[in-house]
């Protein structure tokens, strides 16, 4: 039997500022997988995350996203935007920076119910906070943690609201090596227990690898979907990107991708 598709597309194109950024993209993603999102720098990766959320219109193509039109269905997927880091003087603790994501758009403006809903909130929280193994620092300031305390609060925070789908763009990015296997481990094992499918952009697999159900190789003339080892292969990458590309592996196991072009810049 087949899963409910949570995010599908076909023929999907993309343009932006008056030109196409992707076309001819075809993509399922199953309910509860863990799906890795890459490409070189300015491919439209952040992009495919806004066509999912119904921020960006493909230009062509269909594209569906739990059911119904991209955008329709946002209150089930939770979204962790690229590059979020707070300054050391955020006085915020991380349990306020978590219940934004249950009071949803309406930053920092206290909602005007009390009683039962508020202490659901409250409640919801401290089990995301646990789930995301923050306890221990979720009511310091957000400012004052490491950014591998900040990055679990904040997956924490697009977690709140029971998400079918979670959208983390490079939520690696600014970690050290050991923070980010401890959050790729945390990111797998939230998609496991929780039933959540996540499509996680990266510019390096190698932390996620492990984990991973399917990836998603972004070029500008299409996409190339499947289990890692099939998809990141020199073969696999040559054919997608029309220009030699290389595979390497090292001794510990890791790839590492030679010969992308950059798409960016140019424009
Ligand atoms: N708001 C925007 N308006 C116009 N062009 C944009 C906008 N955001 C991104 N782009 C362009 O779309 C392309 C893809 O960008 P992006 O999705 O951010 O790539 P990636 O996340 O893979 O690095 C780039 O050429 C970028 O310059
Ligand atoms: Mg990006």
């Amino acid at each position: 039997m087949s899963r409910a598709d949570v995010v599908t597309a076909r023929g999907a194109a993309v343009r932006r500022g008056g030109r196409t950024v992707w076309s001819g993209v075809d993509v399922t993603v199953h309910a509860g997988e863990f799906v890795a999102v890459l490409g070189p720098n300015g491919v439209g990766k952040s992009t495919f995350l806004q066509v999912v959320l119904g921020l960006v219109a493909p230009a062509d193509g269909e594209v569906r996203v739990l059911g119904g039109a991209p955008g329709s269905a946002n209150r089930r997927i939770g979204y962790l935007p690229q590059r979020h880091a707070f300054d050391a003087g955020t006085r915020v603790r991380g349990v306020d920076v978590v219940r934004l994501g249950w009071d949803g758009d309406r930053w920092g403006v206290p909602l005007p119910f009390g009683g039962a809903r508020a202490k659901a909130a409250r409640e919801r929280v401290d089990e995301v906070v646990e789930l995301v193994g923050a306890g221990d620092y979720a009511h310091r300031p957000i400012g004052r943690l490491s950014g591998g305390e900040q990055q679990r609060l904040l997956i924490a925070q697009a977690l709140v609201r029971r998400p079918d789908l979670l959208l983390l763009d490079e939520p690696l990015d600014s970690l050290d090596v050991t923070n980010q296997a401890s959050v790729s481990a945390l990111i797998q094992h939230v998609c496991r227990s929780q039933g959540v499918a996540v499509l996680l952009v990266a510019h390096d697999v190698n932390p996620i690898l492990p984990y991973l159900d399917q990836v998603l190789y972004l070029a500008p003339t299409g996409a190339i979907m499947g289990p890692p080892a099939d998809v990141i292969t020199a073969d696999t990458l040559t054919m997608l990107y029309g220009t030699p590309i290389d595979v390497l592996h090292d001794r510990t196991g890791r790839l590492v991708v030679v010969g992308q072009p950059d798409t960016h810049e140019h424009h």
